[in-house]
């Protein structure tokens, strides 16, 4: 037996409508496929916190720039079904593009959550964040979910995401995992396909820098910059382009201050054609 699987937006939404009417709670994993046990632990948490476990999976051509990897992108859907099944999911909401943006994209509605959107990978990614915020709204006010689940390995993203559900009094809560990791440390990404083996062995070292960084804050250090140049120099020896190392007050996503007690160090770094992004918390 299969995943039941639901393509269009009002199918999805008559099946919302009976179980609420039971008076179920739903949760909503939203993700872009190419399954893995990042995945799979989003979707056991989101069980702890529902009756109903909705996974959506949708590459959404919003939140990808015109010399990005939206064509590239890792699509899986047959093996993505079966994992579903695996991880017990209770439902697939897996739309088409003219699913979700019937009237085109040019015209389209868009939600920017300022000061954090632009700053970080959105420096990089211009439009990104508000690509990401308009389709996790549509698909919030599709599901109708009481949950949302995202992983923490996109920080900047799930801040961005429970700052516009706050922000526009969406009822429902936003939850964020902890980033699930390989043996070697490297974080769980369905863009790790891009590695080769040479790249894959590197790419490990990008945990062991932001952790290095995390061990001098915790011993005391408080330069930022130096921290940041260093641990950027560090990846670049190691043949990674790094586009940033920063180190940011948790809460705020800004430069800390005085009054920081929860930092998080935050790197994009290119090596070959993927862009790996990781981050690692500290409590002072
Ligand atoms: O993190 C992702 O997979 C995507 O950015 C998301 C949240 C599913 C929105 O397209």
């Amino acid at each position: 037996m299969s995943i039941e699987t639901l393509v269009r937006p009002s199918d999805l939404r008559q099946h919302i409508y009976e179980w609420r009417r039971r008076g179920l709670r739903i949760a909503l994993v939203p993700t872009m496929g190419n399954l893995h046990a990042g995945h799979a632990t989003l979707v056991n948490h989101a069980r702890k916190h529902a009756d109903r476990v909705v996974v959506s999976i949708f590459v959404n051509p919003l939140q990808f720039g015109p010399n990005e990897d939206f064509a590239a992108y890792p699509r899986t859907p047959i093996e993505d079904r079966t994992l579903l099944q695996q991880y017990q999911a209770d439902l697939l909401f897996a739309p088409e593009v003219v699913d979700m943006y019937p009237a085109g994209m040019k015209h389209h509605t868009i939600i920017n959550v300022p000061e954090v959107a632009d700053i970080l990978c959105g420096a990089f990614r211009p439009g990104h964040f508000a690509g990401v915020a308009t389709v996790v709204a549509k698909l919030f006010n599709i599901v109708l979910p009481d949950v949302a689940v995202f992983g923490e390995k996109d920080f900047q993203q799930l801040h961005i995401i429970k700052r516009m559900a706050i922000d526009l009094c969406l009822p429902l809560e936003v939850i964020g995992i902890p980033t699930v990791r390989e043996a070697d440390g490297l974080a769980m990404s369905s863009r790790n396909r891009y590695l080769d083996a040479q790249q894959r062995k590197i790419a490990p070292k990008i945990f062991a820098v932001l952790s290095s960084v995390q061990e001098q804050l915790q011993k005391g250090s408080r330069d930022y910059q130096q921290l940041e140049l260093i641990a950027a120099e560090q990846l670049i020896q190691t043949g990674f382009k790094p586009d940033y190392v920063s180190i940011r007050d948790a809460n705020s996503l800004q430069v800390p201050d005085d009054r920081s007690i929860e930092l998080v160090i935050l790197t994009a770094a290119r090596l070959g054609r993927s862009r790996l992004i990781d981050n690692v918390r500290v409590n002072l």
